[in-house]
C-alpha cells in the first residue's frame, strides 16, 4: 500500500527518502519516486518496480544544504504501475505526493482540463498539484491556494506539496489516511507510519483527521476546521531491531519462530493465577452489553471467527462475525447493546476502520485488538487492547494472527468473568491450557525439515482444499489464505463436514486435501469426512496427534490437551507448509505478488 515519507531541514534528503520509503517497502508497493527543492532547483526522480531502481537512478544525485523533500510509494489504485502514474505528480512548479483516493477526483479533472490543464497521469492525486497551481496563479499566496485546494477534495488524503512558489515550506493535510510529524530540533519528518523516522526523529506528532498546515523555518503551523491549533509532541520508540530478520531467510519465516516468545508478552499482566486481566479495559466497557459483533478483514477476519465459538462457548454472549467489506454496505441494524470489536494487525485497515466509523456513529461501544499502537483503529476505539505481536514486517501475517487469537481467547474468559458464565474447573483448565501455549508454538527444527521435504510432493495439481471443524474450520481458511497468498496456487478452506455437498465432486489424486484432525475436538467426525475424501482417492495431508493410516503424508503433533493448543501447533505446520511451497517455487515470500501489508483503501 501507499507509503509517504517527507523532510525538510540541511540533511541529506535523498538518503533520507529512500531509506525511510525502504523502511516502508514491506507494505507492497509497485513504483516510487522522491521530489527535492533546495537552492531553488526542483529535482525529481521516479522508477518503477524495486526501489533499488529509483536508488540507480539517483545514484550520482546528492541534495546538500537546506530543502524540503517528498517521497512516496505508489501501490496502484487508479491507473496502472508507470513511471507516469508514480508520485510525487508535477504541476509546472509544485510536486505532491498522496495517500488514500479522491473520491470527486474526476469532477475536478473534468473542471481543470476545460480550463486548459493538462494531466500526464491516469490518477487521482494528479488533480491536487493541478488544482493548487490553479488557485496560486489567482491569488499569488501558497498558503490561501493550498487550504482552497484540501477545501475541495473529498475522499480519504494523507498528502505533503512543495512548490518552488515557496521553497522553504512543505505543505500538509490529512484526512482518512495516516500521517504523522516527526521532530528532532529543526529537522521535521513526515511520514505514513512510524519506522521510517525511528532512530532520526526524537518526538512525534499522530496528525488528526481533518488537520492540516505548513512546516517552516523549522516549525509545525497546525490548522483545522476552526482555526489554527496547538499540539503536544510524544516521544518516538527507537528500537528498530526486532525489525530486522536476524539471521532468517525472509521475515515471514522469522516471525513464525518469534510466536512462541512474543506471545509471553502478549499474556503478559493479562493471564494471572487464577484469572484474566486486561488493565487496558474499564469494566463498564461490558455493562448492559448481551451482544458482540466482530467486524475484520482477511486473516484478522480468520481469528475473529474462531474466536467466535469461544465467545458463545465460553463466555456464553451471542457473537456475529463479519467481514468488514461486506458489512460497510449492507446497511446492518445495529443495536447499542452490542459490543462492536474490530481486530486489525495494521490498525489502518480502510474497510474495518470504516464499519468501526459505522458502528461508533449507531452508538456502540467499540474494542479494537490491534498491533500498532497510535494506529488510525486503536484511537477511533473507545478501548484497545494491543496483540503486542512486535512489527510484522511479512506480508503473509502469521504472528498477528496467533497474538489476536490469544487476545481473543483470553478476551473470552475475561468476558466469562465479568458474566458469571465460566466454573472455576473450567477456568483453571483454560488457564492451565494458556500457559503452555508458548511451548506449542515452538518450531521444532525437525518438523521444518519434514515440511521442506514434504514441500516438494504439493507444487502442482489442481488445488488444495483445507478442511477443519469448529475452531479448525476458521483455522483452515487461515492456512489457505496463507498457501495462496505466497505461493499463488488455489486453495480453498471448508468445514469438513461441508465437503459432502459439493467440493467432494473435485476429489482425485491431483486434489491436495491439508486435513486438520485434533484429537481433542470432533476426531471422530472429522475423521470419517476425511476417509470419505480418501475413498475417492484423493491426496491427503493429514495433520494430528493420532496416526492416520489412510494418509498419503502424515504430520504428527504433540500438543493434545486441549483444542486451542492443538489450534496452535497446527498452525505452525500450515504457516511452515506455506513458506516451504513458496521458497520451491521461487517466489517473493515476504512481498508476495499483488498484495500490500496495509489495505488503506476501501
Ligand atoms: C494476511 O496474511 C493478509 N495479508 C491480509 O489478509 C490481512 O490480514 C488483511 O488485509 C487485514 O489487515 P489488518 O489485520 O492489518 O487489518
Amino acid at each position: 500500500m501507499c507509503g509517504i515519507v517527507g523532510y525538510v531541514g540541511k540533511n541529506e534528503k535523498k538518503e533520507i527518502l529512500l531509506d525511510g520509503l525502504q523502511e516502508l517497502e514491506y507494505r507492497g508497493y509497485d513504483s516510487a519516486g522522491i521530489a527535492i527543492i533546495e537552492d531553488k532547483q526542483l529535482k525529481n526522480f521516479k522508477a518503477v518496480g524495486k526501489l533499488q531502481n529509483l536508488r540507480d537512478k539517483t545514484k550520482d544525485y546528492a541534495s546538500e544544504g537546506f530543502g524540503v523533500s517528498i517521497g512516496h510509494t505508489r501501490w496502484a489504485t487508479h491507473g496502472k504501475p508507470t513511471e507516469l502514474n508514480a508520485h510525487p505528480h508535477m504541476g509546472a512548479y509544485s510536486f505532491v505526493v498522496h495517500n488514500g483516493i479522491i473520491e470527486n477526483y474526476q469532477e475536478l479533472k473534468d473542471e481543470l482540463q476545460a480550463q486548459g490543464v493538462k494531466f500526464l497521469s491516469q490518477t487521482d492525486t494528479e488533480t491536487i498539484v493541478h488544482l493548487f497551481e490553479k488557485n496560486h496563479n489567482i491569488n499569488n499566496n501558497p498558503w490561501k491556494a493550498f487550504q482552497d485546494t484540501i477545501s475541495k477534495l473529498e475522499g480519504a488524503y494523507a498528502t505533503l506539496l512543495i512548490t518552488e512558489a515557496d521553497e522553504e515550506t512543505i505543505f500538509f493535510a490529512k484526512n482518512g489516511s495516516p500521517m504523522l510529524i516527526g521532530f528532532n530540533g529543526s529537522d521535521i519528518y513526515f511520514a505514513s507510519s512510524d519506522t521510517p523516522i525511528i532512530g532520526k526523529a526524537t518526538e512525534v506528532y499522530y496528525l488528526e483527521d481533518g488537520e492540516f498546515g505548513y512546516a517552516k523555518n523549522g516549525e509545525i503551523k497546525l490548522f483545522d476546521a476552526n482555526g489554527a491549533k496547538s499540539f503536544s509532541k510524544q516521544p518516538l520508540a527507537t528500537d528498530k531491531a526486532m525489525a530486522q530478520k536476524d539471521g532468517y531467510r525472509f521475515f515471514m519465516e522469522k516471525e513464525i519462530y518469534e510466536q512462541a516468545q512474543v506471545m509471553n508478552d502478549t499474556m503478559m499482566g493479562r493471564l494471572l493465577d487464577d484469572k484474566i486481566d486486561f488493565e487496558e479495559l474499564d469494566e463498564n466497557l461490558f455493562e448492559n452489553i448481551t451482544n458482540i459483533k466482530i467486524c475484520a478483514c482477511g486473516t484478522s477476519y480468520h481469528s475473529a471467527l474462531a474466536s467466535s465459538y469461544l465467545f458463545e462457548r465460553i463466555s456464553k454472549i451471542p457473537c456475529q462475525v463479519e467481514i468488514a467489506s461486506e458489512f460497510r454496505y449492507k446497511e446492518p441494524l445495529l443495536r447499542d447493546d452490542t459490543l462492536f470489536i474490530t481486530i486489525s494487525q495494521s490498525g489502518e485497515t480502510a474497510d474495518t476502520l470504516e464499519a468501526l466509523k459505522m458502528a461508533k456513529k449507531a452508538g456502540l461501544k467499540s474494542l479494537s485488538i490491534c498491533n500498532v499502537d497510535n494506529s488510525s483503529i486503536v484511537r477511533e476505539s473507545d478501548a484497545a487492547v494491543l496483540t503486542r505481536a512486535g512489527i510484522e514486517k511479512g506480508v503473509a501475517s502469521t504472528k498477528a494472527f496467533a497474538t489476536q487469537t490469544m487476545v481473543l481467547w483470553m478476551l473470552a474468559i475475561y468476558v466469562a468473568q465479568a458474566k458469571n458464565s465460566i466454573d472455576s474447573e473450567l477456568l483453571k483448565k483454560e488457564l492451565d491450557a494458556m500457559r503452555h501455549t508458548p511451548k506449542a508454538l515452538v518450531v521444532d527444527e525437525k518438523l521444518h525439515t519434514k515440511m521442506t521435504r514434504l514441500s516438494k510432493r504439493y507444487l502442482h495439481g489442481h488445488g488444495f482444499f483445507f478442511i477443519g471443524r469448529d475452531i479448525f474450520f476458521p483455522l483452515a481458511l487461515e492456512g489457505a489464505l496463507k498457501l495462496k497468498e505466497i505461493s499463488y496456487l488455489h486453495a480453498e478452506g471448508y468445514p469438513s463436514g461441508e465437503m459432502k455437498h459439493g467440493p467432494i465432486a473435485l476429489a482425485d489424486a491431483e486434489l491436495f486435501t491439508v486435513a486438520l484432525m485434533p484429537k481433542s475436538l470432533h476426531y471422530d467426525k472429522i475423521k470419517s469426512n476425511v476417509e470419505e475424501l480418501c475413498a475417492r482417492d484423493a491426496t491427503v495431508l493429514a495433520i494430528s496427534p493420532d496416526s492416520f493410516d489412510l494418509a498419503d503424508d502424515f504430520v504428527k503433533t504433540k500438543y493434545d490437551a486441549h483444542p486451542m493448543l492443538e489450534f496452535f501447533e497446527m498452525m505452525v505446520v500450515t504457516q511452515l507448509l506455506a513458506l516451504e511451497i513458496s521458497v520451491r517455487l521461487g517466489n517473493d515470500v515476504d512481498m508476495p505478488r499483488n498484495l500490500a501489508k496495509s489495505v488503506t483503501v476501501e
